[in-house]
């Protein structure tokens, strides 16, 4: 018999790999997704068969983290094994204009996902993993972050995820609940959404370089992050609910870099130099050379003439309309409880995620419907 998993989230980022990840372990995965006037399946098309098949190993359910009734009667039919709850609104500066909703999805789903499982006696049964965020440390009150550093969050967004962590803890001490929260730190790959800063960046240089996009506005450029691979942070998920017991675990990289140099480097990855000058909303950055062979083999000689022309021009600028009310400025995880207990290691480098995402996204950027001039445009506010 093959082991159940419920995803929430599926159509996300870590949903989609995750559920390839427990797929190729012989798992039968469901997921569920929310209903939307398109089919929004796109990061799982590959593995999606039809319902007509037998023996489906990908199933998917219409639901709503907000939905208890929904939750309970899909995990009512399903009877899971392992529940993966990474179903979020999960985007910081997002949080700030939908508080309410936030809390509701984020936090209280929770609450709905912990309490369908006990309502239908699934205790004994089901594990169930809680996507929790190195954004509770918010304003950080200790560096690096590990399990025991105290909370800080600085959004709706960490405040609803603050309720979620500590709801897990509670269920999983008062009715002895396998419930864990991996303490994840930032993770990106080229299935990361368009508007995160690291895919924000890697589709501008990628359309910067293919002359379809002249320059791109940013937020606060001074602040830091960990930032790992996607495809690492979802095995560390498989991991914790492998364990006889519950824990809580934070999944990092230990490095920590700055935004300023994370556009640096991906500009670097394709052979363009950025030179950053200025301070604060009068920071930007400058072409400042072309490494000729570089840009050549990654974007292509016919790009080059154009890109050399703009040499000593403005490719970056900052627009205040992307700061946030309240910013976390520093991210550096300690991932020794997860390296220790459960023989977790990164194994991309960041300059390994760099190159995979720019690889896919100046693939993206050529196809034909990207380079229609100006369409990039109708995205910038969200961005
Ligand atoms: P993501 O790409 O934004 O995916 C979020 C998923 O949640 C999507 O499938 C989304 O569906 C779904 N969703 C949102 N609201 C929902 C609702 N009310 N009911 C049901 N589904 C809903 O996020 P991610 O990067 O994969 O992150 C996965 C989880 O880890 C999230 O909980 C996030 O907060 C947390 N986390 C992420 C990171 C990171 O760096 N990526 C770090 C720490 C923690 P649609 O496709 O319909 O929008
Ligand atoms: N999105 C965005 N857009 N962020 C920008 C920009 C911009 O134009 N310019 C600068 N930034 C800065 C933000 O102010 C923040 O300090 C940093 O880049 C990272 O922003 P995001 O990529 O949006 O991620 P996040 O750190 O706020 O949140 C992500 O990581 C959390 C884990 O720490 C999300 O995935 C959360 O769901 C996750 O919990």
């Amino acid at each position: 018999m093959s082991k159940v998993a419920l995803i929430t989230g599926i159509t996300g980022q870590d949903g989609a790999y995750l559920a390839e990840y427990l797929i190729k372990k012989g798992y039968q995965v469901h997921g569920i997704k929310r209903r939307s006037s398109m089919f929004n399946t796109e990061r799982i098309d590959h593995l999606y068969q039809d319902p007509h098949e037998v023996n489906r190993n990908l199933i998917l359910h219409y639901g709503d983290l907000t939905d208890s009734l929904n939750l309970t009667r899909i995990i009512g039919e399903i009877q899971p094994d392992e529940i993966y709850n990474l179903a979020a609104m999960s985007h910081v500066k997002v949080s700030f204009d939908t508080p309410e909703y936030t809390a509701n999805a984020d936090g209280l789903g929770v609450l709905r996902i912990l309490e369908a499982v006990r309502l239908l006696k699934l205790t004994e049964k089901t594990r169930i993993y809680q996507a929790s965020t190195s954004e509770l440390y918010g304003l950080v009150q200790e560096v690096p972050q590990k399990e025991t550093t105290p909370f800080y969050p600085r959004s709706p967004y960490a405040v609803a995820k603050l309720y979620g962590y500590w709801i897990t803890v509670n269920y999983r001490e008062a009715y002895g609940m396998h419930a864990s929260n991996g303490i994840l730190f930032n993770h990106e790959s080229p299935l990361r959404g368009e508007t995160f800063v690291t895919r924000k960046v890697t589709r501008a240089v990628a359309r910067i370089a293919l002359g379809i996009q002249q320059k791109v506005y940013m937020g606060n450029l001074s602040s830091k992050r960990d930032w790992g691979h996607a495809k690492d942070y979802v095995r560390a998920m498989y991991l914790i609910l492998q364990q006889d017991e519950p824990s809580d675990y934070v999944i990092a990289t230990g490095i920590t870099t700055t935004i300023r140099d994370f556009i640096r480097l991906a500009f670097q990855e394709i052979g363009l130099e950025a030179e950053f000058k200025g301070e604060g909303v009068d920071e930007i950055a400058c072409l400042s050379a072309v490494n000729e062979s570089v840009f050549n083999q990654k974007i292509g000689e016919a790009y080059l003439e154009s890109i050399r022309k703009r040499i000593g021009e403005t490719l970056v600028g900052v627009d205040p309309q992307y700061f946030r009310p309240t910013e976390v400025d520093l991210l550096l995880g300690d991932a020794t409880k997860a390296r220790t207990i459960l023989s977790w290691e990164p194994r991309y480098s960041l300059l390994d995620l760099i190159q995979d995402m720019m690889l896919s996204d100046v693939k993206l950027m050529k196809k034909e419907s990207y380079l229609k001039k100006g369409g990039y445009q109708i995205l910038n506010y969200f961005e």
